[in-house]
């Protein structure tokens, strides 16, 4: 009966080799990870289930894919819904100081979404593929967990819209029914990529402007900037022009009409060093992109140099990728004494006085989509300062015989230089500007109707 003694391994007897063993723990993985996926699955579909009823609650979640201290539209939506009694979770980069009733308020609750950086070099492109991998990643897994069963509506601004857009109406589709997705439409993000190609059949343009259609279609509701860009949503992208509210951007609370002594403003700021009472400031505010022409700027001021006898400083506030070259243009022209040209960035507080004192402002922006407005004029109406500005289609909206003077050839300097002369010493607009500084967001954040 020796054949049935058992004997044991013999060693060397279980020497497979790493191949096999590594098949071998895969194989008696599968049961414990399909465990975990149903257990998970389950647990999801539970959770959406639940929230089929509806929202219990009626807070709004608020993401923004950008640095939130730049993005004031948005704090004023906040700012709104807070005062309508809604509690808000807002999502965005904190790269700078926030508007301080975002730190104060006990009904706003802050979220990071850390900003993906190309620390060591790589391609563009592989770089891009990795930001956006990442960015899904990492909104997913903070959206699922921001957004609970009290929230009944999800604001997204778009641009950016990737992959930010994507995401919502995901959440939205799985385990998020219970929610409305809002897209407030600061612009078309296909036609900022456009400023890059300068060809509407591009195939990337193409990609992203279908992305956006359908992304956009998904979603619930609509506010734009402007009545032009809501036009485009009904006619282009074929979204129901009742799901669409048109919500124009307004000056924010600290951009009003001077009240206090100009002097004493103006000592308060550096970069007006030297200002005599008589003299003149045309503000132009910038972030130095490829929608703004600087170039035509530089010629204009240097035959408005040529023309002028008494004295006006030009502060252009802002920094951006062109920055460097509108310094180094500048810079190569001799000035004369009547014309003082000073870039600078402020902080946030300084911006409406260096505004506040200004004769005249200078829009460049002439708007990648020509659907929306340039922040940078609302300001300055605020400010009740009429504008020289770029034309296109929706500056109609905004600009008017009354308040401003419009381009009718952007890229002419020679006219340029003869509005802003015209601005400073020949026509009075600031009655104009005055009345269109009373209109405010209040006003305007009604017309968004289902809050
Ligand atoms: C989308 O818009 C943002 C600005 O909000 C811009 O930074 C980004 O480059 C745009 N995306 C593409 C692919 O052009
Ligand atoms: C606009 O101005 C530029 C520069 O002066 C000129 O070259 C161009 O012909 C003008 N365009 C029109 C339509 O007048």
């Amino acid at each position: 009966m020796s054949w049935i003694v058992y004997k044991g391994f013999q060693p060397g007897q279980l020497d497979f080799g790493w191949p096999v063993w590594t098949l071998i723990a895969l194989w008696l993985s599968v049961p414990v990870l399909f465990y975990f996926c149903m257990a998970h699955a389950t647990y999801l579909w539970r959770v959406r289930q639940k929230r089929l009823a509806g929202p219990s609650g009626n807070d709004v979640v608020v993401i923004v894919l950008g640095d939130l201290g730049h993005s004031p539209r948005m704090a004023y939506h906040v700012r709104s819904l807070v005062k309508s009694g809604r509690f808000v979770h807002l999502c965005g980069y904190l790269e700078s100081t926030l508007p301080d009733f975002l730190y104060d308020d006990d009904t706003v609750d802050l979220y990071e979404i850390p900003v993906i950086r190309r620390r060591v070099w790589i391609p563009y492109l592989v770089f891009a593929a990795f930001k956006v991998v990442a960015q899904c990643c990492k909104l997913t897994s903070l959206l699922s967990t921001v957004i609970d069963k009290n929230t009944e509506y999800v604001l997204v601004q778009n641009p950016p819209s990737i992959p930010v857009l994507a995401i919502a109406v995901f959440l939205r589709k799985t385990i998020c029914p219970h929610v409305k997705i809002v897209v407030d439409w600061h612009n078309l993000n296909f036609s900022i990529l456009n400023l890059k190609y300068h060809n509407d059949n591009h195939p990337a343009v193409q990609l992203l402007r279908n992305y956006e259609k359908y992304m956009g279609k998904l979603a619930d509701y609509h506010f734009t900037v402007t009545e032009k860009l809501k036009e485009f949503l009904q006619t282009d992208f074929g979204i129901d022009g009742a799901r669409i509210s048109v919500v124009h951007d307004r000056p924010g609370d600290e951009f009003v009409p001077l009240k206090g002594d100009k002097r004493a403003i103006i000592k308060e700021l550096a970069v007006l060093d030297g200002f005599r009472d008589a003299d003149k400031l045309i503000v132009s505010a910038t972030s130095f992109t490829e929608d703004e022409d600087f170039g035509v700027l530089v010629e204009a001021l240097k035959k408005l140099d040529s023309k002028l006898d008494s004295r006006v400083y030009m502060v252009v506030t802002g920094k951006g990728p062109l920055q460097k070259k509108f310094l180094d243009a500048v810079a190569q022209n001799k000035w004369s004494e009547n014309l003082i040209i000073r870039n600078v960035w402020l902080p946030v507080s300084d911006y409406p006085k260096l505004l506040q004192v200004a004769d005249a402002g200078v829009s460049l922006h002439y708007s990648s989509s020509g659907l929306d407005l340039p922040m940078k004029i609302v300001d300055l109406f605020g400010c009740g300062v009429p504008v020289v500005s770029m034309d296109f289609p929706a500056l109609h909206e905004l600009v008017t015989d009354q308040n401003g003077l419009v381009m009718k050839n952007n890229s002419d300097a020679s006219e340029l230089c003869d509005k802003m002369y015209r601005l400073l010493y020949e026509v009075d607009l600031k009655p104009g500007a005055l009345r269109e500084s009373a209109r405010r967001w209040d006003q305007e954040w009604r017309n968004t109707k289902i809050f």
